[in-house]
């Protein structure tokens, strides 16, 4: 199919194509937005169009229809769910609300729109510095993932950090001799690092940022070789703004992201796909922290 033919279903569908950096790059191809998380719920949370095609992890399109709920949200394939949006428990929230007064959640938007629901505040890898340092609160519960609460709290030392215990799978398996032995294959290569990842290999890196802000380091840079610890999926858009430039991945591929393929977002423009549905009780109990986020993170 052809770009004008892909328009014309678009256009046809009433439907907006919105695609993470971790998507395959044939699928970020057919997007009319490609970013990182906090990127991609800003258009959701704007669009007009009556669809919202959301190429990303589960997650991503439950924040969608939950900032724009008038929106039909179409997943193009149901398995595609990111494994750390499950690894915190509200229980657990609600125990460690009780013991700590004056406690503040701050909710990963990789989670459950139950776990948002229990919090005060979501952020993302792009903004979570910026939101969690204007919080009046000096005891923060980071969840679900552990490696960006300890990143935002080695630079917060005048707050406590609480934390239940989560991490994402794929950034996680990479450890600090993997980057040890791509730098020295590649002396000269900066180490750009998503804040997903341990401490150790956090440790070791020239640049720690989300998706979009390893993608613009990279395109600013005066360096010619980078060793990338993040999903592999962001080659596509450093391939297409950083031309004689040269990476080299060490983080595996997300299996989920990687669920999405061409055909099912052309099933989606069909009227096909996975419809995100949640009750209104759902929504509107986790629609608080979402735009809380988009307030303090303007
Ligand atoms: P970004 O905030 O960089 O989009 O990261 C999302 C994600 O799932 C990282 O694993
Ligand atoms: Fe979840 Fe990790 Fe995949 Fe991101 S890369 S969607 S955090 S499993």
């Amino acid at each position: 199919m052809d770009a004008r033919e892909l328009q014309e279903l678009k256009e046809r569908a009433d439907a907006v194509v919105l695609a993470h950096y971790y998507v395959d790059g044939t699928v970020q191809a057919m997007a009319d937005c490609v970013g990182d998380s906090y990127y991609l719920a800003k258009v959701a949370a704007q669009s007009e169009k009556s669809t919202i095609v959301f190429c990303g992890v589960r997650f991503m399109g439950e924040s969608a229809k939950i900032l724009n709920p008038s929106r039909r949200v179409l997943l193009p394939d149901g398995r595609a769910d990111c494994p750390m949006a499950h690894m915190a428990k509200t229980e657990d929230v609600r125990r460690l609300r009780a013991e700590i007064p004056g406690l503040a959640v701050v909710c990963y938007i990789n989670s459950t729109a139950a776990l948002k629901a229990e919090s005060d505040v979501c952020v993302t890898s792009s903004n979570a510095l910026k939101i969690v340092s204007a919080l009046p609160n000096k005891d923060i519960l980071f969840i679900p993932d552990d490696s960006l609460g300890h990143y935002i709290a080695a630079r917060l030392p005048e707050k406590r950090f609480h934390y239940l215990g989560g991490h994402c799978p794929v950034h996680a398996v990479v450890l600090a001799q993997d980057v040890e032995s791509e730098k020295l294959a590649h002396p000269a290569a900066k180490v750009l690092t998503h804040p997903e990842c341990r401490g150790e290999v956090r440790a070791l890196s020239d640049f720690v940022g989300s998706t979009a802000e390893i993608i613009s380091f990279a395109e600013k840079s005066d360096s010619k070789e980078f060793i990338l610890c993040t999903e592999p999926g962001v080659l596509y858009e450093l391939s297409r703004r950083c031309t004689g430039k040269v990476f080299y991945p060490v983080t595996p591929v997300c299996a989920d992201m990687k669920f999405i393929t061409p055909e099912e977002v052309l099933a989606c423009l069909r009227g096909e796909g996975f419809e995100v549905t949640m009750s209104a009780e759902e929504m509107d109990a986790a629609r608080r922290p979402l735009e809380r986020m988009l307030e303090l993170a303007k």
